[in-house]
Order: structure tokens, then C-alpha cells, then sequence
């Protein structure tokens, strides 16, 4: 079996959408109804921690009663064919449950908090622990184990060099709103396919092929195109 092409998928929001779990930007998403300067950024985490605990508890139970959907389980599939990759800017682990084998986290995971006095101490405390300012854990304070805006993305830099060697690049449901997520395409090497699933695109990056389809639909279409090409080759 000749060596498997390296397929680099960044996913967003979308992708989770068909799980029940609300986007951010889209109608009725949750920026609308939190001030995503007080729930989700380090100046609000300062000046309000019991209400970020609330806004992380809340989603973190939400979580609990989710379930990865058809296209989280197409890109665990695909690991037949090709070394998958997945970077993801979601919080929620419905690729792990899905079964991928390389997740890289942008924005940090629910399931987890970190000491606050030093955060490489990170602790899984999976879906209905409710967390505040004044929870110990191994005798640490913790906070969630969220990127929060206006902190730094550690993962970034490994998540370019993934990118850069990627053979085939997919984009799913995100809305190329936040950076340095957003700027992932610009390390796509020349000539590799680039793929964007996505309903309602805010904008189409030049030379991307869209799929104006949910995750699950445009994944199930991806993968014919992927394993129609295979085909081909053998
Ligand atoms: N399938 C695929 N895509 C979908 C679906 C669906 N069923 N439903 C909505 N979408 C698309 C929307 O069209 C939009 O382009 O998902 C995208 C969601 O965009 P956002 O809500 O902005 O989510 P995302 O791009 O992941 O946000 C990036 O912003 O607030 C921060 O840290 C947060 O990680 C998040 C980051």
C-alpha cells in the first residue's frame, strides 16, 4: 500500500450544529444571546470568574447530552484512506467520541480546566461538574481550560506546520471570522485541492472548491469526490 496522503481538515461551529450545539454567528447563536466580551475574553474572566464559570458549566452539561453526527464520524472513516488530521477551533469533544485519531485544539476543550497558578496542570472533569472561582483541584484553584480572546493560541504553530503539509485541505462550518484560525488556508502549499463545506459561507476564499451543504451532507459528498479519486489512482 503506497504511503497515505495527508488530509488537513480545520473545523468550526458548523460542524457540531447537526449535533444540537448552537453556533456562535448564526441566527439565534451564542454570541447573540452572551456578550462575548464578558463569557469568553480575559478581561471579562477578570472582572466576572463566577460568571465565566456559570457560561462553561452551562455548555459543558449541554455537551454531556450531545452526540457526534455524521460528518464527525465520516472524518474518523476517511482515516482508512488518507492520515487524517483535524484541527478544531470547537471546544466540545464530539471528535474524540467520533473516534479521530489526530485532534489538535485551537480554542481549548470543555471537559477540561487548569490550574490557574499554572496552567501545563490540566484536569478532565468531563460533563456535569460545575466548577466556580473557588474550586480546588490537587490543591490548585482552576479555571476553565478555554482560549479565551485576547489570550494566545499555544496550538497555532503546530497547526501551520499540519497545514503546510497537507496534501488536501477541508474547511468545515466555520465562518472565517477569528483569527489566527482563520489564516490556516494561507499555509496550504500551491496546487494542494482546498475544500470549503459550509451552508451559508460568509466569504469564499479565492481558489477554494465550495460545498454549499451542511457538515453532514457536504462531508458525505466530500467523501465520495475523495474515494472517487482514489479510485481512479489504483
Ligand atoms: N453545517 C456546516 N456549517 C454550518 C452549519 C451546518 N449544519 N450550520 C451553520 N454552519 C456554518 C455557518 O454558516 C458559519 O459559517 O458554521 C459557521 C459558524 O460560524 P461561527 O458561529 O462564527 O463559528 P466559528 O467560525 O467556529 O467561530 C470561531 O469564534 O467565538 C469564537 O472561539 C469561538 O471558536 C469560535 C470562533
Amino acid at each position: 500500500m503506497s504511503k497515505k496522503l495527508k488530509l488537513v481538515v480545520s473545523t468550526g461551529a458548523g460542524i457540531s450544529a447537526e449535533s444540537g450545539i448552537k453556533t456562535f454567528r448564526d441566527a439565534d447563536g451564542l454570541w447573540e444571546n452572551y456578550n462575548v466580551m464578558e463569557v469568553a475574553s480575559h478581561d471579562g474572566y477578570l472582572r466576572n470568574p463566577e460568571l465565566i464559570h456559570k457560561f462553561y458549566n452551562d455548555r459543558r452539561a449541554d455537551l454531556g447530552k450531545a452526540e457526534p453526527n455524521a460528518a464527525h464520524r465520516i472524518l474518523k472513516d476517511l482515516e482508512k484512506y488518507y492520515d487524517v488530521y483535524v484541527i478544531t477551533q470547537n471546544v466540545d469533544d464530539l471528535h474524540e467520541r467520533a473516534g479521530s485519531s489526530n485532534i489538535t485544539h485551537l480554542h481549548g476543550e470543555l471537559t477540561k480546566v487548569r490550574a490557574v497558578d499554572d496552567e501545563s496542570k490540566v484536569f478532565k472533569i468531563g460533563y456535569d461538574v460545575r466548577t466556580t472561582p473557588e474550586t480546588v483541584i490537587e490543591g490548585h484553584k482552576v479555571r476553565p481550560h478555554i482560549v479565551f480572546f485576547q489570550e494566545a493560541v499555544p496550538m497555532i504553530e503546530p497547526a501551520t506546520e499540519l497545514v503546510a503539509e497537507a496534501d488536501i485541505f477541508v474547511i468545515i462550518g466555520t465562518s472565517l471570522a477569528v483569527y489566527p484560525a482563520a489564516g490556516l488556508l494561507n499555509y496550504v502549499r500551491r496546487g494542494v485541492p482546498v475544500y470549503y463545506i459550509d451552508p451559508a459561507p460568509s466569504r469564499v476564499p479565492a481558489g477554494v472548491t465550495v460545498i454549499r451543504k451542511t457538515a453532514t451532507e457536504g462531508m458525505a459528498e466530500l467523501q465520495r469526490i475523495l474515494l472517487a479519486g482514489i479510485a481512479d489512482k489504483q
